[in-house]
């Protein structure tokens, strides 16, 4: 493993790669690493003969300051994680990983870019009128890691379901011959979705929050009998009431934002299971304790 905080770098080591015909993989993450992101890099390592991880908290796509602030750095720790992971394993193809661990001014070096991206549909929905700007934010940091790290594969978590949607639109629209690679969502034993922010969570409310995923699963079973409407509406109910079936300690409770069961490609709600060909996904943002947690689940 090799870290490298300068695009100059990165870039002659990818020119380097591309001149011996190595295939390369990359892993964009904010850092703060855990199983969830590791799963990725352990994908991109058997499938790339390269792989390029960024660790970079990329300020324009927060909409909210204070999250910007709050946002766990974790860089040494995470070098650590990433090595431990590439010992630990045995048949992985590449040869090389660069840990690219740039500075904002690196990133950015004639200050907050001004390019703003469009997708349509697939942002006018759920996290999009909810996070004005961040999914452009998103789409400006993933283009720039494109053209630097030059990638046959890219690797992204469908814990973030809506953001694989824009990079699938961002790719379709910049041309770019980069195959998009959904990996599945990493739970803790309990089913709780991981996530950096989990740790931000009282003991009180992580012990509460596995029944985000609970729900959803049992809904998943509901939708064998059931209209969408009402697993909707069932999803909602069960969460909003669930601190008066299990009393919580400090007024602790579920404050589910939105609830919604879309195309899985589209992401535009349905109102029936077969108005569908791609598969149907139910999408969910709940605040506990403080925390806006977010998951799916598949249908
Ligand atoms: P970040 O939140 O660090 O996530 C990096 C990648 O890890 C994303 O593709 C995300 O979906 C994936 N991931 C997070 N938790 C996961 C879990 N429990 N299981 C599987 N995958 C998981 O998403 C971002 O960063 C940024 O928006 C980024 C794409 C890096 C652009 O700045």
């Amino acid at each position: 493993m090799r870290q490298i905080a300068t695009t100059a770098e990165l870039q002659s080591a990818v020119a380097e790669a591309k001149a011996k015909g190595l295939e390369i993989g990359l892993v964009p993450t904010m850092g703060a690493l855990h199983e969830g992101h590791l799963s990725l890099i352990e994908r991109a390592l058997r499938e790339n003969d390269m792989v390029v991880v960024s660790l970079f908290v990329n300020p324009i796509q927060f909409n909210n300051k204070e999250d910007l602030e709050k946002y766990p750095r974790t860089i040494d720790a995470d070098l650590k994680l990433i090595a431990d992971k590439i010992s630990a394993m045995d048949d992985l193809r590449a040869t090389e990983l660069l840990a690219f661990t740039p500075s904002v001014d690196e990133m950015y070096p004639d200050g907050e870019p001004t390019e703003v991206y469009h997708f349509g549909p697939v942002e006018e929905v759920m996290e999009g009128p909810r996070r004005p700007g961040h999914f452009s934010g998103v789409a400006v940091v993933v283009r720039r890691l494109f053209d630097l790290a030059q990638p046959k594969r890219a690797y992204f978590g469908e814990k973030d379901y809506q953001q694989i949607a824009v990079i699938r639109a961002l790719l379709k629209q910049i041309q770019y011959p980069i195959e998009l690679v959904p990996c599945p969502i990493v739970r803790a034993d309990d089913g709780l979705a991981l996530s950096s922010r989990n740790m931000r969570l009282s003991p009180a409310a992580r012990a509460m929050a596995p029944a985000i995923n609970a729900t959803l699963e049992q809904a998943a079973e509901m939708a064998e009998y059931e209209d969408v409407d009402d697993v909707k509406e069932w999803v909602l109910d069960t969460l909003s009431s669930y601190h008066e079936v299990n009393p919580q300690p400090d007024g602790l409770k579920f404050e589910p934002e939105y609830f919604e069961i879309v195309d899985a490609i589209t992401l535009q709600p349905i109102e029936n299971w077969d108005d569908t060909d791609n598969g149907a996904v139910g999408c969910i943002a709940v605040w506990l304790d403080g925390v806006r947690l977010i998951d799916i689940v598949k249908f």
